[in-house]
């Protein structure tokens, strides 16, 4: 009897999920004579029961094709909006799993993902994780598939957006995806030849941006490429968070806890346009009409690049060695020209981030571009 193995997508979708789908279940089906269902929209399909065997047939043709042929969805399952109520469904995720009689689940996501994850290992299920994100965030993993992709479109906006700005002679402020982490504005940003990156591992002061393009219209060049990653903070504001955060580690009770909880949660609301406001002080303070671009959603869609076929077909199909090996409760990090099996409880809850000293850091620091502190 062929083993039946879960698999499914989760969290913000981003090129290179069908690769993956297909790598796992042509490597798991041809050489391993495995059987594939796919749960649909995340783990929302595993709590509901909503999915398809994947045919043969289905994974044919989906290599080159952005999204994910399973849908997606941030959904958790111990904490689902379900009939207006949020409610813990992890029992109905394992009751799916043990009805459809699975030997092991697929899980393809980031962050999120691998921390719902951890949380249905521990309920008793056989685990399998592949890092995906266009943010670049997960950890023990030297990239995630994805994040060339968004990186490709980044600079090919920049590029684009160099040509206009030079023939206004404007700032152009190029916002760009990554709340926590500013792998793909830095990345991006360098491929891009960005004038002034702004990351949010290093929180900047809007005057010595302002110092750099006039350094840069004295010495002839009227224009600017400033790009911004979307969780980028003044100096003032990473204090603020600071002071937030520490605010909600020491509250005591439920309440205090709520509160601060809640103090935190608002400044992020209203912290969703500062590139706007960004934009504009800049403008004020340097005279230089300025533009704000926001890439959005442009990043996560479309076609992957090869890098990222190659990427998500190699895990994919490391995957199902994996799977073959019955090695579970791990990830499957990319490590070098091979991978590496990590377990879920040193991933989970993890980001990685920018470190200061990192080579991209020194390197684009030293043609002359500023990261604005
Ligand atoms: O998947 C991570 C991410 O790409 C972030 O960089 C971005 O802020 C977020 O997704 C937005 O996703 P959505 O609009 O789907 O919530």
């Amino acid at each position: 009897m062929a083993r039946k193995i879960g698999i499914l997508t989760s969290g913000g979708d981003c090129p290179g999920l069908n690769a993956a789908i297909r790598a796992v279940g042509k490597a798991g089906q041809d050489t391993y004579s495995m059987r594939f269902i796919g749960f649909l929209d995340g783990f929302r399909g595993l709590v509901l029961d909503e999915a398809n065997v994947l045919e043969s047939k289905m994974l044919s043709n989906i290599l080159t094709i952005g999204g994910t042929i399973l849908g997606t969805s941030r959904d958790k399952p111990h904490q689902m909006l379900v009939d207006g109520k949020e409610r813990d469904m992890t029992d109905a995720a394992i009751m799916t799993y043990k009805r459809h009689d699975l030997e092991a689940l697929v899980c393809i996501g980031g962050g999120g993902t691998q921390k719902n994850a951890l949380r249905l290992k521990k309920a008793g299920l056989n685990i399998v994780t592949l890092p995906k994100t266009i943010d670049n965030d997960v950890p023990f993993t030297d990239i995630s598939f994805g994040f060339d992709t968004a990186m490709g479109i980044v600079t090919e906006a920049i590029d684009r957006l160099h040509s206009t700005a030079m023939s206004h002679r404007r700032i152009i402020v190029v916002e760009v995806m990554g709340h926590r982490a500013g792998w793909l504005a830095l990345g991006g940003g360098m491929a891009g030849g960005a004038d002034v990156i702004v990351l949010p591992e290093i929180p900047y002061d809007i005057d010595r941006i302002a110092e750099t393009v006039r350094k840069r219209s004295k010495a002839g060049k009227k224009f600017s490429i400033i790009v911004v990653a979307e969780g980028a903070m003044s100096r003032r504001q990473a204090s603020e968070v600071k002071q937030l955060v520490a605010e909600k580690d020491a509250a005591e009770g439920r309440k205090e806890k709520e509160k601060a909880s809640f103090r935190l949660a608002k400044f992020h609301a209203q912290h969703v346009n500062h590139t706007l406001e960004f934009t504009k002080h800049l403008e004020e303070l340097t005279g230089f009409e300025s533009r704000l671009s926001i890439l959005g959603h442009l990043q996560r869609g479309g076609s992957p690049s090869c890098a990222d076929r190659l990427l998500a077909t190699k895990l994919g199909s490391a995957c199902a060695e994996l799977l073959d090996r019955r090695e579970y409760g791990v990830m499957i990090g990319a490590r070098g020209d091979g991978f590496e099996p990590v377990a879920l409880e040193k991933v989970a809850g993890k980001k990685k981030l920018v470190p200061l000293d990192h080579c991209w850091i020194r390197t684009a620091r030293s043609v002359g571009t500023s990261f604005g502190d």
